[in-house]
């Protein structure tokens, strides 16, 4: 995690800051925030607690010790000893200008200067500033603390350098840094997204449909697609065998027609915010914000989760993150994790495939440290498992998975381990697993070499010296 800064400093705590404090405390970022609302604290406190709740289900890696979040009551004791400092304060020019005149002058020479601006340009807001080779647009979505991806643009004055930590920052706290290599007004994802809203407004404004039906439109249909492959490839596959150029000779003519209203903007008259403003209340259904954030991020975990097993689009950029967190292990321990909420079934127990997904961690774990690659066509399959449940594990328990080599030789790896709750000796539960190499292009097992079989028998050698558990070897018991 050599990219990590140990803190940031955050200018606005509102939607944005607030998620921007969760996403960075929760990967072990120190966060020192500047809002003058009363009302910050509280709001800020909020959104974290959410966050957890979401990442508790989202992974299982272990996550880093959280930072802390510290509001204090200036940009200068914000900025202090920051490594990058985030401004996501009212989308107002001059505002803007000056919060971040105040941060440059305050902030070590270091540091870098990121805006969530939505659409102003950063050759406008680094006019104000004395160093402004250092400010970068760095444009997230919400929630900040689960969407992965953050705009980059740079303005005339804005060094690639800036361009390139702030990337390398961002990835290190699990986003998909999106380089706008242009600049222009509403860097690319706002363009798309305002195209679609003012067509939006205008069904609503011309009483064509309701803000439900409309937003029902979006999420039985193309919504759930996008999320996989955006809407080039989505179309490149509607166009069969023939692909772009047969979807363009079908669709193409429509464009010309036009469907759509263009850059036509709707009067905001009170009579059309009165109608949005009832109809999409309607739509919540009296359901407070943050339960209607709740139920949106349960949501958005599992899509992630989903697009994870495909390896496909964020749910790559989620592979790769939780590929970091298991890598930054020290090298003797187990994996560590917090028991979910939601593990829980009807019964009020932790229900006993999560005992199996966190052996089954332990061991990704373990052969990740081994050097296993699965690119390279190397890989264990697990062959016969033997599990111990001794002591109930409760939702919120801390624990911990240690693993010992019993035995290794080119084909075989046989492991124990061993699942605690932190500051306990007694386990709770215990696996017995046998795994076989196996060569993954042929389809069969087949001897493990080179550096992995090496590092395989050095493990086993070390780990012959340490005490054989109690457990190992037994059959089921009929006592
Ligand atoms: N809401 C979104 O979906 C979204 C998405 C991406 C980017 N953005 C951008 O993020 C920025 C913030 O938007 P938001 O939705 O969080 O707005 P918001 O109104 O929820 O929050 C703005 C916060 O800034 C605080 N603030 C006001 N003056 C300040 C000052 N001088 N110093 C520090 N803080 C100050 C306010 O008290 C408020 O808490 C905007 O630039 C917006 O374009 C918003």
């Amino acid at each position: 995690m050599a990219d990590r800064p140990a803190r940031v400093g955050l200018l606005g705590g509102g939607v944005i800051g607030a998620g921007w404090a969760a996403r960075f405390a929760l990967n072990g970022v120190g966060v020192r925030l500047y809002d003058p609302a009363p009302s910050a604290g509280r709001a800020v406190a909020d959104v974290l607690a959410n966050a957890r709740r979401a990442y508790g289900r989202l992974t299982l890696a272990p996550l880093p010790a959280e930072g802390a979040v510290e509001l204090v009551d200036s940009v200068e004791a914000a900025v202090e000893g920051a490594s990058l400092v985030q401004e996501s304060a009212p989308e107002r020019l001059e505002l803007k200008q000056e919060l971040l005149a105040a941060a440059d002058r305050a902030a070590p020479p270091e540091a870098i200067l990121c805006s969530s601006t939505s659409g102003l340009r950063p050759t406008d807001l680094q006019r104000s500033l004395d160093r402004p080779e250092r400010l970068v647009v760095g444009h997230p979505f919400n929630p900040v603390y689960l969407l992965p991806l953050v705009e980059l643009c740079g303005g005339e004055r804005t060094a690639p350098a800036t361009v390139e930590r702030a990337a390398a920052i961002y990835e290190s706290v699990g986003m998909r840094p999106l380089v706008v290599r242009t600049e222009i007004d509403g860097f690319l994802a706002d363009r798309l997204l305002e195209a679609l809203w003012r067509e939006a407004l205008w069904l609503v404004a011309d009483d064509v449909a309701t803000v439900e039906e409309i937003d029902d439109a979006i999420r039985f249909g193309a919504g759930l697609r996008w999320a996989v492959m955006g809407t080039f490839l989505t179309y490149r596959i509607a166009g069969g065998e023939a692909g772009m150029r047969h979807f363009m000779a079908q669709f193409g003519p429509a464009l010309a027609w036009p469907w759509s209203r263009l850059t036509d903007v709707p009067e905001l008259t009170d009579e059309l915010l009165d109608r949005l403003a009832e109809q999409s209340d309607a739509q919540a259904a009296g359901r407070p914000l943050r339960e209607l954030e709740r139920v949106r991020d349960d949501a958005l975990v599992g899509l992630l989760q989903a697009l994870r097993a495909q390896d496909e689009g964020a749910g790559a950029v989620l592979a790769a993150w939780e590929r970091r967190l298991l890598g930054s292990q020290p090298p003797a321990g187990g994996v560590r994790a917090r028991v979910p909420a939601d593990w829980v079934d009807y019964n009020g127990h932790v229900h006993e495939s999560r005992y199996l997904q966190l052996f089954g961690d332990a061991t990704d774990a373990l052969l990740g440290r081994l050097g296993v690659d699965l690119e390279a066509g190397s890989s264990y399959f697990t062959v016969e498992t033997h599990l111990s449940h001794l002591r109930q594990l409760e939702a919120g328990d801390a624990v911990s998975v240690t693993t010992q080599v019993l035995d290794a030789d080119e084909k075989r790896l046989h492991v124990f381990h061993t699942l605690r709750r932190d500051g306990e000796d007694e386990p709770l539960a215990t696996a017995e697993q046998m795994l076989l190499h196996v060569d993954t292009r042929a389809g069969r097992a087949a001897p493990a070499s080179g550096a992995m079989l090496d590092s395989v028998l050095r493990l086993r050698d070390e780990h012959a010296a340490l005490p054989r558990p109690e457990r190992a070897g037994r059959s089921i018991g009929r006592g």
